[in-house]
């Protein structure tokens, strides 16, 4: 099964046709200032490529999770106004999703103008786990595009989602792949057909309950897994250490011990740090020190420490793993980066990512927005993926429904 390309699209021609675009264009914000335009930045290509070809481009996405209703933090407003900025064509915000405002404005669009329409996630019917309903707000997106519209799925991020603007539309309007879709998935497969070996996994972020499913799907696929950030508490506890005041999932220490016994008879080794960095209080200024991982309650905060990055000598090593590697992928930050006194673990990682001959993959979100935060470029790592959960639904083996519905 293959899905039809955007290229596809264009040969068959798109001037004056109404094309109804998904982008992810869910970015960080502080206040209504974009703090990593990294999406934004990815789903341009396309949206310049329609207009190029002369379509009239409807542009859906989300932003945050807002429960079904307007809410003005979670408006596309910052996000557009970048958009609108780095694009050399004409793009406008509608004031609603399928209302008046959309209506109007994507009545008045001249062949190459592009439509963004306001976010998605404000009605309710876009995330309903019930199939009619969202198909009735599918029903009113392809609506805008007339009688010979088509649909380009060009967020990679929200390709995990069963939801009205990623799915139902795909099943009621002609679907193509988008170009950032495409590149992504063709990454991934990279990491998970005929990899090439040495394959080390950095995993990192704060709760291991997130990536209990990728673990499970790379034991016995990668040869090494680090294990860093917030969930490496959950680690040394199953292996017995006190972890004083550090984060800690409890209920999760029986299935990280089957997991550590499962890795060695399917041939992956984890690593877990030595050292760590840990803080009085969860604060940029706390006074902090480094102690060994089976020492994090000898610190001079006793039982009030906080492990908040993994150490110096944790940092060399996997540095270490990274640059014998042939494939690395990394999700996940290793401590607290926005914090400059708990960044030197994530920095030491990205650094190593940038130095080894393998080739990286970082996978989204909180990695990608540390990278750039950290200093770093994107075209200093292979690939720098978009999606967060999308890409670790898709190395857990996961049908993505987004994905599957462009197949045919
Ligand atoms: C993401 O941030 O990973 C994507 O935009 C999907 O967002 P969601 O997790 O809120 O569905």
């Amino acid at each position: 099964m293959t899905s039809h390309t955007l290229n596809e699209l264009i040969a068959e021609g798109v001037r004056g046709r109404y094309i109804l675009v998904r982008s992810d264009l869910n970015v960080p914000l502080d206040g209504s200032t974009v703090t990593d335009d990294g999406r934004i930045k990815a789903s341009l290509p396309v949206i310049e490529k329609l207009s190029d070809a002369g379509a009239r481009v409807l542009v859906t996405a989300h932003l945050g999770r807002p429960k079904g209703a307007p809410e003005a933090k979670y408006s596309l407003k910052p996000a557009v106004a970048r958009l609108a900025e780095l694009a050399p064509f004409k793009v406008r915000l509608a004031e609603d999703t399928v209302g008046d405002s959309a209506k109007e404005l994507a009545g008045s669009l001249d062949d190459g103008d592009v439509l963004v329409l306001e976010n998605v996630r404000f009605d309710a019917r876009e995330t309903s786990k019930d199939d009619a309903e969202r198909g009735a707000f599918a029903d009113e997106l392809v609506a805008l595009t007339g009688d010979n519209g088509a649909f380009v799925d060009d967020a990679f991020g929200a390709v995990h989602r069963k939801h009205a603007s990623v799915y139902d539309v795909a099943t009621r309007l002609p679907s193509y792949q988008g170009d950032l879709v495409h590149t992504e998935v063709e990454v991934l497969r990279k990491l998970t057909t005929d990899t090439q070996r040495p394959y080390v996994v950095v995993l990192g972020g704060s709760k291991v309950s997130d990536k209990l499913a990728v673990i499970d799907n790379l034991l016995g696929k990668a040869d090494t897994i680090l294990v860093g950030g917030g969930m490496l508490f959950t680690f040394l506890a199953a292996s017995g250490y006190k972890v004083a005041g550090s984060l800690l999932e409890a209920d999760q220490i029986p299935v990280v011990q089957d997991y550590l016994k499962r890795a060695s008879d399917a041939g992956t080794a984890f690593v877990v740090p030595t050292d760590v960095v840990v803080a009085s209080r969860f604060a940029a200024d706390a006074e902090h020190e480094v102690v060994a991982a089976d020492a994090i309650e000898d610190s001079s905060f006793g039982a009030a420490g906080i492990g908040l990055d993994i150490g110096p000598v944790s940092a060399a090593a996997f540095a270490e793993q990274i640059k014998a590697a042939k494939t690395v992928f990394w999700n996940g930050p290793m401590g607290v980066f926005e914090f400059e006194a708990f960044s030197a673990g994530t920095r030491a990682i990205a650094q190593a990512l940038t130095e080894t001959p393998a080739f990286t993959v970082v996978g989204g979100g909180d990695s990608a927005a540390a990278v750039r935060t950290l200093g770093f470029e994107d075209s200093q790592f292979g690939h720098i993926s978009t999606g967060g959960g999308a890409s670790l639904e898709y190395l857990e083996g996961k049908d993505l429904p987004g994905l599957s519905v462009l197949d045919r």
